[in-house]
């Protein structure tokens, strides 16, 4: 039966309805819905709205509707428009009277506005917690690959040395920005917009303050206006989301590069792998692979909910029913991104010697080499950087490298290199001495993983 029956004289087209309907995707929200039903059937009966008997037979039959969905005991019609009509239809056969009351002072607009809030203050605690979990684990491989040394990259040529474990610790960085940009998000969402009505707000002395106190807000929406058209809040955290997908996404290309036989830095776990139906030599990273993928639909998602609100004229309008979609598939993959990530990045096998052959070749130290010429023998840097690189051009033609190139043909170039030129280039030492706050000498990468584990376990 449609809500709207006093108006209509005929049924709705069942094609029409089901074009109309967004139950298949707002049905996830039934708690929420509820959740809200109570907290508004509570304050009405508080305010002397309804009766108080009547408020509480409402809360009472609302909590054993929750519980039989939840059995399966009910299901939900997939016929009804949305889970704001089946639930209060319900509750109505349930419990006559009573359930028509409930709406009192309420619309779908501002019910709806609710219910996508509580939903998604519920799903951000999840995936920030996710997202605690995995900054711990490369806190943790940090602290063991602390040492590691590796190859680090500008334009993917092997340009500086670094540790592995100081490249992990550059990823929780940015999943650390990634959760405070969902907990600024939250933010800003945390206000009530029970009370706006469908726009205009409400002659019925409500209480918002209550309702918002029983919900958990910290407050109620300012403008009854903004209190219903307002879906900022969904694009803030779909744009969260999507810069937690593209650190994700370039994490995930590097970690398919690492596996590669090209570079062979890391090895998956057979868990997190999988192989091919014709070539059995095969090792496939296609979780990596399926993230970057999924990356671009999240994008989507954000792109799809900015530019479904940016025409709509104040306030409510039916295009905005379309944000649940979005969000909600922003949402579910980032958690189902991180869902196989994280145990997959706490199993990989880290081929250290491959790193440190790779970190051998390349001409990593070459800026140290340079270095070691202002330092040391006081040259200007401009000098010193013209003199390593014909040193580097030497060591190219004859196949060789800057530790392996003999002291004589150093002095060719600059008579004022000596031993001492080794001990400068040896890739640990030029570690160990990148002690500048933020660079990766092993003691910083140490701290950073402390500190951010401490940061991230107070949140
Ligand atoms: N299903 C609707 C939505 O998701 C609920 C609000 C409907 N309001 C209305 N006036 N049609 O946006």
């Amino acid at each position: 039966m449609k809500l709207w029956k006093g108006r209509f004289q005929k049924e709705a087209d069942p094609k029409t309805n089901d074009f109309n309907s967004s139950i298949s995707i707002d049905s996830r929200m039934y708690k929420e819905d509820i959740e809200g039903s109570i907290a508004h059937a509570t304050m009405l009966g508080a305010a002397g709205i309804i009766d108080k008997g009547e408020s509480e037979k409402i809360c009472a039959e609302l909590e054993k509707i929750e519980k039989d969905i939840e059995t399966g005991a009910l299901h939900i019609d997939p016929d009804a428009e949305d889970i704001h009509t089946f639930i209060e239809g319900e509750l109505t056969a349930r419990i006559g009277d009573a359930g028509k009351r409930l709406h009192t002072a309420r619309s779908r607009n501002d019910q709806v506005a609710l219910d996508v809030r509580l939903t998604l203050r519920k799903e951000c605690a999840g995936l920030m917690e996710q997202l605690k979990e995995l900054i711990n684990v490369l806190c943790d491989q940090a602290e063991e690959y602390a040492d590691t040394v590796m190859p680090g990259y500008t334009h993917l040529q092997r340009a500086q040395p670094i540790t592995f474990g100081h490249h992990l610790m550059a990823y929780a960085e940015m999943f650390l920005r990634d959760i405070g940009r969902m907990q600024d998000a939250l933010k800003r969402m945390d206000v009530c917009p029970l009370g706006s009505g469908a726009l205009a707000g409400t002659t019925y002395p409500l209480d918002r303050d209550l309702t918002a106190k029983l919900l958990g807000f910290s407050g109620v929406s300012r403008n009854s206006l903004d209190g219903v058209a307002d879906r900022d809040f969904c694009a803030e955290i779909a744009a969260a989301i999507s810069l937690a997908m593209v650190h994700l996404s370039r994490f995930s290309e590097e970690i398919i590069l690492w596996c590669s036989w090209e570079f062979k830095f890391i090895e998956l776990d057979d868990a997190f792998s999988t192989g091919s139906s014709i070539m059995p030599q095969k090792k496939n990273p296609d979780i990596t692979e399926l993230i970057r993928g999924k990356s671009g639909r999240v994008f989507g998602d954000l792109m799809a909910l900015l530019t479904m609100m940016k025409g709509l004229p104040l306030a409510y309008n039916k295009d905005m029913q379309e944000d649940k979609e979005a969000v909600f598939d922003a949402v579910d993959t980032l958690r189902l991104c991180l869902t196989p990530f994280i145990p997959m990045l706490k199993t990989m096998r880290v081929l250290k010697e491959n790193m440190r052959a790779a970190a051998a070749k390349g001409f990593i130290n070459a800026t140290d080499c340079a270095d070691y010429l202002v330092a040391s023998k006081g040259l200007p840097f401009r000098d010193a950087y013209k003199i390593t690189g014909e040193l580097v051009a030497l060591c190219i033609e004859r196949g060789l490298t800057l530790e392996t190139l003999p002291i004589d043909e150093y002095k060719k170039v600059c008579n004022a290199f000596d031993e001492g030129v080794y001990e400068a280039i040896n890739l640990e030492k030029c570690v160990r001495d990148r002690k500048v706050k933020g660079a990766p000498c092993p003691e910083n990468v140490r701290a950073a993983a402390k500190e951010v584990r401490t940061i991230v376990n107070g949140l």
